[in-house]
């Protein structure tokens, strides 16, 4: 089901704060996500860096981290900010797959607080790997 305005804007609202709290001195690009589970619950994610570069954890998956050990498996929608609205790298959209094909991803600008675009798991990863 669609996201009404209200969830849309308090799902905005979470991932541009959680994009405040991210740790990336060595980019300098800050990216928060939230998620919105199936019961309304949202709950944040952010990009973690670290000195070894490649040990970098997207925000996404930050976000999705939280959920599961939430106990939160099913979502309806996952906003993502950073300046520019990036979409997510393909691993991070391999792992949001996982989670459902039909999860709405909201890209949001940070600078501006606008939503740039409005994807689906599906649309974002077509010919997903699957077991
Ligand atoms: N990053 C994310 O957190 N999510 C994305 O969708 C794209 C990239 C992070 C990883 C790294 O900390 C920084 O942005 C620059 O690549």
């Amino acid at each position: 089901m669609q996201l009404n305005e209200k969830e849309l804007a308090s799902l905005v609202d979470a991932a541009l704060a959680a994009r405040l709290r991210a740790y990336a001195p060595y980019s300098n690009f800050l990216v928060g996500a939230a998620i919105l589970t199936d019961d309304g619950q949202i709950i944040k994610g952010c990009n973690v860096e670290n000195a070894s570069y490649g040990l970098a954890i997207c925000a996404e998956r930050s976000a999705v981290s939280t959920a599961i050990v939430k106990g939160q498996r099913t979502w309806r929608a996952i906003a993502v900010a950073s300046c520019g609205a990036v979409t997510p790298c393909g691993a991070c959209r391999q792992v949001l797959y996982e989670f459902g094909e039909k999860i709405e991803v909201i890209l949001v600008d940070a600078e501006s607080g606008e939503i740039r675009a409005r994807w689906t798991t599906q649309s974002l990863l077509p010919g997903a790997f699957s077991l």
